[in-house]
């Protein structure tokens, strides 16, 4: 038996082969494939956890089973807060896939990229990241993974939907707050340079008049900011 064959005789080898016969790969991260087609005419997403080689097979099954059922969770919960994320269809354990609704639009960070949004546009974007961002956390949700990539403006509507909830967990701890800020801070600042900061700020003053716990979580983002400050000057 070749190497091929040996992978194609593997669980994940055959699931993999499943999903390539009937999907599209539309991208492939460090813990997930994502996969694009439709479901019962309906267009989708699947999103395949695969494992870890280095992670004991066992182990790593549970971790799997666990950060999918997590992904799910945390999407419901969102969704309850009346913050949009795509709808979960359906979950195959087996097969580490979660079957979603694909959001039809561009990501934040594309649009940011563009530079084609008119000012008020962008300002609307802006006012609803903060907003949506405030209405998780007041909700005790923390995103994980606060990135303009993980945003989406779905083009029917132009509201502005949450994607990505693989490293969400709940939390009402100001400091779990303030470093899901944070990361979104630095996801700013990297990918759209110096109007990154600005339009962070703006964001930021959404974040502050929507939520209700602003004055606790803001108070330990400056302390985080300034962690992160130092930690840059040390290098
Ligand atoms: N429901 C969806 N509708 C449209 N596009 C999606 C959807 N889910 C994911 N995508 C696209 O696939 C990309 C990767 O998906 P996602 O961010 O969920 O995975 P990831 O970053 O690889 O995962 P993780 O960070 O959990 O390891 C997204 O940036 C987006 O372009
Ligand atoms: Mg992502």
């Amino acid at each position: 038996m070749s190497a091929d064959d040996a992978l194609a005789a593997t669980t994940s080898g055959l699931q993999l082969n499943r999903l390539a016969s009937k999907y599209e790969l539309h991208s492939q991260g460090a813990e997930a494939r994502v996969w694009e087609g439709s479901l019962q005419a309906r267009p989708v997403i699947v999103k395949q956890r695969f494992s870890k080689q280095y992670r004991h097979p066992v182990l790593d099954a549970k971790l799997t089973v666990s950060r999918l059922k997590q992904e799910v969770r945390s999407m419901m919960r969102a969704r309850k807060l009346g913050v949009r994320t795509p709808v979960p269809f359906l979950v195959d354990h087996d097969a580490s896939c979660i079957y979603m609704e694909r959001i039809e639009g561009h990501s934040v960070k594309t649009l940011l990229h563009e530079r084609s949004l008119q000012e008020s546009d962008l300002e609307a974007l802006l006012v609803a990241i903060g907003r949506t961002v405030a209405k998780l956390h007041d909700g005790g949700l923390v995103h994980g993974d606060l990135t303009t990539s993980n945003m989406m403006r779905r083009q029917a509507d132009q509201d502005l939907v949450l994607i990505d909830f693989g490293l969400s967990y709940n939390s009402i701890i100001p400091e779990d707050k303030a470093v899901d800020l944070y990361v979104l801070e630095r996801a700013f600042s990297s990918a759209h340079a110096e109007a990154g900061a600005a339009m962070f700020e703006r964001t930021l003053e959404a974040y502050r008049r929507a939520s209700k716990q602003w004055s606790a979580t803001l108070n330990r983002f400056a302390e985080v900011r300034m962690r992160g400050r130092k930690r840059a000057m040390i290098g």
